[in-house]
């Protein structure tokens, strides 16, 4: 096992109606003037703005806003909110949304305390030096920036998508209601599901020894996901599924999962930027798209992890091969991605590159990589190219 630091600063206030304590919250901030930040109009549509709003007002708390962030957040709006934050002189940044609006106000949160480019960070240049706080009010079970230190931007200058991770950003508070995530799409829902699972095993398949305690977490979690997201597919209106899915999208992105197992993977992460960039299509099903390519790839190089992986987490009994065994397990995964409608395939996200673009993506996988990716098998452009033509079927 290696050594590990666990930071997890982030306050949660979990359960039905908790949104209610939000001006609370932030006055234990002790800000004043709230960036009030929200995605395309669920916010609006399910009256969540009102009474996010109604609290603050009863807490004599001013506020802006900034609504718009899409999926896969674009780097304009982190400009426009950087310029409104600053011209308003707002002191904290509420994120009302899922992944995309969160790692948008975290970039905010860093430009408004820079001089310079935020993008700077994303493309490596230099370290933030501090970042204004933020809080969130999550409606997606997803990304794990509720409590996470990343942030994942995407630059329409070339289509780039990077992540930028910093414990600077890590969320204040994060109000966890499971209720409000019942107005979900079920793709949106299946989506973040997925996302949930990969945190865990981005941090899983590493080679060397793991720590037993963070193994039998990380596998519990993996198990619970996919026992929820088979029962959310047929009750949406689930509370109990809701709330389990809902914390296991922070224990899986807060660093819990990977104590003891080094920085995880990332390998999956990395070639599903790309296509998200490219193509905009949702994080959670570009990687359900590439996972099994993936794991086909690299599984030779960590063996041990595969089999383990296959009969503690799909339930695969052991035969006398390790690899048929791993192979199994990999086969099940896809099973159950089928199973709640997500893609294996990147034909199946209904997107059909080309040979040059696949180039081009590992390409550009490579070089934000710093032209090598993963942990279980080093990958290198060739290899990145290889995985996307076994995915593109
Ligand atoms: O914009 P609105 O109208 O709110 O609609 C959103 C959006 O269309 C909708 N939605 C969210 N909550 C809803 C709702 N619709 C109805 N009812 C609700 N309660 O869902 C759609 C997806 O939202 P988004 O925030 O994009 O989802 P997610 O949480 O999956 O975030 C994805 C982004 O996070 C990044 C991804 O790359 C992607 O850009 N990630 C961030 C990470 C991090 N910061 O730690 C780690 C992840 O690996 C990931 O890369
Ligand atoms: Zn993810």
């Amino acid at each position: 096992m290696l050594n590990f630091e666990y930071f997890t600063p982030t306050k949660v206030v979990f359960g039905k109606d908790a949104e209610k304590d939000v001006g609370r919250l932030i006055l234990e901030n002790s800000a004043k003037k709230i960036l009030l930040h929200y995605g395309s109009g669920s916010v609006k549509k399910t009256g969540l703005l009102d009474r996010i709003k109604k609290s603050l007002d009863e807490n004599s708390l001013e506020y802006v806003e900034l609504g718009g962030v899409k999926p896969n957040p674009r780097l304009s709006l982190v400009y426009e909110g950087i310029e409104l934050g600053k011209r308003e002189k707002v002191d904290f940044i509420l994120a009302i949304g899922g992944g995309s609006v969160i790692d948008s106000a975290k970039a905010i949160a860093y430009g408004i305390k820079d001089e310079g480019d935020v993008w700077d960070f994303f493309a490596k240049k230099r370290l933030a030096s501090s970042a204004l706080p933020i809080g969130v009010v999550l409606t997606i079970a997803a990304a794990g920036s509720e409590m996470s230190n990343s942030s994942v931007i995407t630059n329409e200058d070339g289509l780039i998508k990077c992540s930028y991770n910093d414990n600077l950003s890590r969320p204040k508070f994060a109000i966890m209601n499971p209720t409000l995530t019942m107005t979900l799409p079920d793709y949106q829902t299946a989506c973040g599901c997925v996302d949930i699972l990969m945190h865990t095993m981005e941090r899983y398949f590493v080679p060397g020894d793991a720590m037993e305690i963070t193994d039998s977490i990380a596998e519990a979690l993996m198990k619970t996901v996919m026992v929820n997201a088979k029962i959310l597919k047929k009750d949406p209106q689930n509370y109990k599924a809701r709330a389990d899915v809902m914390w296991a999208s922070s224990l899986s992105h807060n660093g819990l999962t990977g104590c003891g197992q080094g920085n995880g993977d990332w390998a999956t992460h990395g070639l599903e930027h790309e296509l998200s960039a490219l193509y905009d299509v949702a994080h959670g099903a570009g990687l359900a798209a590439i996972w099994g390519s993936w794991a086909r790839y690299v599984h030779k190089d960590c063996l041990p992890r595969f089999k383990k992986f296959a009969t503690n987490v799909m339930g695969i009994q052991p035969v006398s091969s390790e690899e048929e065994t791993a192979i199994k397990g990999i086969e099940a995964m896809e099973d159950f991605y089928r199973s709640i409608d997500m893609p294996i395939s990147i034909k199946e996200l209904n997107v059909f590159p080309t040979e040059k673009e696949l180039e081009l993506m590992a390409h550009k996988c490579s070089l934000v990589a710093g032209g090598a990716k993963g942990i279980a098998k080093v990958l290198h452009e060739k290899d990145m190219l290889e995985i996307y033509k076994m995915a593109n079927k």
